[in-house]
């Protein structure tokens, strides 16, 4: 029988918060959200008491765990100053991203990964989930141990990407297994959610569900872990590019104006929290015509380029447009991974050798950590 919201809230009503009061009645509780055995909420509790609801998150995560029927638990512990309203997810261009927190924490490594990079675009659109799958297929035919990270909540991809319809297993009930396709070692969001489940998302939440796929997630031990961003360059993106440790991070953008506009922003957002950019990729760089081959700039090729060597940041590589490319990556089929000899994969692991190089040589950062409000 399926799962309901109330047999939720009555395993709740067992749950003492820190002060005694049962959780259903502590004023914390977002909507609880039932689908399909899986069930998702999150506790928004004041930023100075955060320590001491850790413990009650996961006695919450337990108890639904243990209710019959339910097959995964996601409970996000959201910190929030009182009297801040929600934060937003914001679209590029909305605002500029705000200064750092004074509360700045450094943010501490994932064990057992060598190196965090983000693939990051101002625009959304612009091929960064493509390029993101195929960099780190390109990275792993380089001999390196590779994992990706779907960190786009609001429209995961790699799912779609990588044609993933399994769910992860749970380790010991608490710590997810991610799951292992082309080589790669993946956990998204997607893989917890239906497709259909309408992703409303609160800002605070978005953070913590990021946080728990990085520590809750039982990842091997990776040379490399590809992390696909979600479009724009708000609040919501910066916060989470402090969020992740990013050891650098790669922008996409196609060669339009309007793109490479917000390509500036994104290699600006990471440069504020002292994330280096290891490059721009201009991805949809020309149209080959599949027929004769024939090529042609439609959208003005080149830009990427010009824009990196303006920003003082490397240029990584173009890709043309291509159908193969189209009809492999929205088949679940990336290109890299099924066209090995083709030209498209040449291309992408040209891409992946300049990546590796650029992380080899450069020393790892931690970026600052804000504290959502
Ligand atoms: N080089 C390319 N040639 C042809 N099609 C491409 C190329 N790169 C991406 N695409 C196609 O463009 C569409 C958008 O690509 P993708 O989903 O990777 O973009 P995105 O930037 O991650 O988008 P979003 O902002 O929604 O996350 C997809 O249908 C994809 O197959
Ligand atoms: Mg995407």
């Amino acid at each position: 029988m399926a799962v309901s919201k109330d047999q939720v809230l009555t395993a709740l009503a067992k749950v003492p918060s820190p002060n005694g009061v049962a959780l259903p009645d502590a004023r914390v509780l977002s909507d609880v959200v039932v689908s399909d055995g899986k069930v998702f909420f999150s506790l928004t509790v004041d930023a100075g008491a955060v320590k001491a609801w850790e413990p009650v998150r996961k006695a919450a995560e337990d108890a639904v765990r243990a209710i019959s029927g339910v097959q995964s638990a996601l409970v996000a512990l959201t910190a929030e100053r009182s009297g801040a309203s929600g934060s937003r997810p914001q679209q590029a261009g909305q605002s500029a991203p705000r200064a750092a927190h004074p509360a700045d924490k450094v943010q501490p490594g994932i064990p057992g990964v060598d190196a965090v990079i983000a693939v990051a675009s101002g625009k959304g659109g612009v091929g960064k989930s493509t390029t993101a799958v195929n960099l780190a297929l390109g990275l792993r035919d380089l001999g390196l141990k590779v994992g990706m990270l779907d960190a786009d909540i609001y429209g995961p991809s790699l799912p779609k990407l990588l044609a993933i319809r399994e769910k992860p297993q749970t380790i010991g009930g608490t710590r997810l297994k991610p799951i292992e396709r082309y080589g790669l070692t993946v956990m998204s969001i997607g893989f917890l959610i239906d497709e259909e489940t309408p992703m409303i998302w609160r800002g605070p939440m978005v953070m913590s569900a990021i946080t728990q796929m990085l520590r809750e997630v039982e990842w091997s031990k990776l040379d490399v872990m590809v992390v696909d961003m979600p479009p724009g360059t708000g609040d919501a993106q910066l916060t989470m590019a402090q969020q992740v440790p990013l050891k650098g991070a790669v922008i996409v953008s196609t060669p339009q104006d309007l793109a490479l506009i917000d390509a500036r922003r994104g290699v600006a957002m990471f440069k504020r929290v002292n994330v280096p950019v290891l490059g721009v990729v201009e991805n949809m760089s020309y149209f080959l015509c599949p027929s004769c081959g024939t090529r042609s700039d439609i959208f003005g090729h080149g830009g990427a380029q010009k824009e990196a060597e303006r920003l003082g940041v490397p240029f990584l590589g173009e890709v043309p447009l291509h159908m193969t490319i189209r009809e492999k990556s929205d088949s679940g089929r990336p290109v890299v991974a099924t066209e090995p000899d083709g030209p498209h994969a040449r291309i992408y692991r040209e891409i992946a050798a300049k990546v590796r190089d650029q992380i080899k040589g450069s020393a790892q950062v931690a970026p600052k950590i804000v504290i959502e409000a």
